[in-house]
């Protein structure tokens, strides 16, 4: 295990109705809100409603701003940052999904970047770290990309077709509200991306290089086991709440970096889903339901023991003593059957993608960085052959 240091100060407020307590939540750090939400489906079932008159209990005042779109672009949150400037906001309330609270997240720290300084080039580009930004609170609507208590944004350059992220703990919500009642409303494709995204993102920490991660492997098995079990239930029963309160939980602990302490995580395959994204505007779980396998059939000559491991305790594959390839094939078979009785693809060209930008995107992939993924260092043909590999 590697040393380690663990902070995530986000406050989590778990159960139904807890949207009516958002006015007290914000209360403490705010004068003035930039409200922040999607498409509209907060107006549709009343999860608007509830936080404005939650709001206005506390006579907090707010303005807002609307139509964060999936994979949320760059020009939204230049839009927000003169906004935020302009209506003098010191908070910004996050209502929605990973890309509301990541066009939230990228606003605020933007706030803060010297205007004569180039933002998307010198943070985005580079992964400089953001160090400065507005406090923030979310109402989450949707569980998947974890984004209530991490400390990241993931947004795409609509000019140049980037989709990069930064980091930095300053980004981290002040609080995070989860009402699975919230998530009734979620289309059920919705509802599959989602959960590809928290089992992706509970696989990226698992497929490390790292030894003597017992205890942080087996809380990650426990986690990937209670999506494989819940997950096709809530396509089925979208309004049990105790099935959408596993999911929603599972769904923020998978990302809030608890379960990757004492580890590296590879990330390789997140970042050959968002060159895809980037260029095809695909959501973000339905395009890792198809990267993943591929990067794993690519891979786990690297470490053969540890996709062993994962057919047999994630999967109950049981050992193949006179071929152990066999394990590991099976784990990775019965991971993209996973993802298809959830009705999502397992191959691009479900999406009607074909081979036209795939050297584009391996290339665009390498830009300022030395390799992409930890597990296996990916090169430009690397990630070209995986793409071939998902086709
Ligand atoms: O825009 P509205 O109308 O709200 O509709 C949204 C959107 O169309 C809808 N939706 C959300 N909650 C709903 C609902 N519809 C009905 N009822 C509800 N309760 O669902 C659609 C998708 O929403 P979106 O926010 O895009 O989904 P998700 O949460 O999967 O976020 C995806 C984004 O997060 C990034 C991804 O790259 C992608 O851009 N990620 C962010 C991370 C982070 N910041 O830590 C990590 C992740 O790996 C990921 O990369
Ligand atoms: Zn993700």
């Amino acid at each position: 295990m590697e040393q380690f240091e663990y902070y995530n100060p986000a406050r989590i407020v778990f159960g139904k109705d807890k949207e009516l307590e958002t006015g007290r939540l914000v209360k403490p750090y705010a004068k003035k809100v930039l409200l922040h939400y999607g498409g509209g489906s907060i107006k549709k079932n009343g999860v608007y409603d509830r936080v404005v008159a939650s709001l206005r209990q506390e006579q907090i005042e707010f303005v807002e701003l609307a139509g964060v779109v999936p994979n949320p672009r760059y020009s939204m949150v230049q839009k927000g940052i003169a906004l935020c400037k302009e209506e003098q906001i010191d908070f910004i309330l996050a209502v929605g999904g990973g890309s509301v609270i990541d066009s939230a997240k990228a606003i605020a720290v933007g706030y803060y970047v010297d205007p004569s300084v180039d933002y998307w080039e010198t943070y985005f580009m580079t992964g400089k770290p953001a160090e400065k930004a507005l406090p923030i609170g979310v109402v989450l609507t949707m569980p998947a990309a974890g984004s209530e208590t991490s400390s990241g944004t993931v947004v795409t350059n609509d000019e140049t077709h980037f989709k990069r992220s930064i980091g930095g703990e300053c980004m981290i919500p002040k609080f995070a509200i989860i009402n699975p009642e919230n998530n009734y409303t979620m289309p059920k494709y919705q509802i599959s991306c989602g959960c590809a995204d928290i089992f992706a993102h509970l696989m990226e920490r698992y497929f490390t290089q790292v030894s003597h991660v017992d205890y942080s492997d087996r809380l990650l098995e426990a986690s990937m086991k209670t999506l494989i079990h819940y997950a096709p239930l809530a396509l089925e029963h979208p309004c049990d709440y105790d099935i959408r309160a596993e999911i929603a939980w599972v769904g923020t602990i998978a990302h809030n970096n608890l379960l990757d302490r004492g580890r590296l995580g590879d990330w390789g395959s997140h970042d050959l889903q968002h060159e895809l994204g980037a260029i095809y505007d695909i959501y973000h779980g339905e395009g890792l339901s198809i990267m993943f396998p591929a990067w794993m059939k690519y891979v786990w000559k690297e470490n053969p023991e540890r996709f062993v491991q994962f057919a047999m305790r994630v999967w109950g594959v049981d050992y193949a003593m006179e071929d152990p390839e066999r394990t590991i094939l099976e784990g990775i078979h019965q991971t993209e059957v996973f993802f298809q009785r959830l009705g999502l693809p397992i191959r691009l060209h479900e999406l009607n993608i074909d081979d036209t930008h795939f050297r584009e995107m391996a290339e665009k992939l390498l830009v300022n960085r030395e390799y992409a993924g930890n597990f296996k260092h990916l090169t430009v043909d690397d990630a070209y052959n995986i793409y071939c590999l998902a086709k």
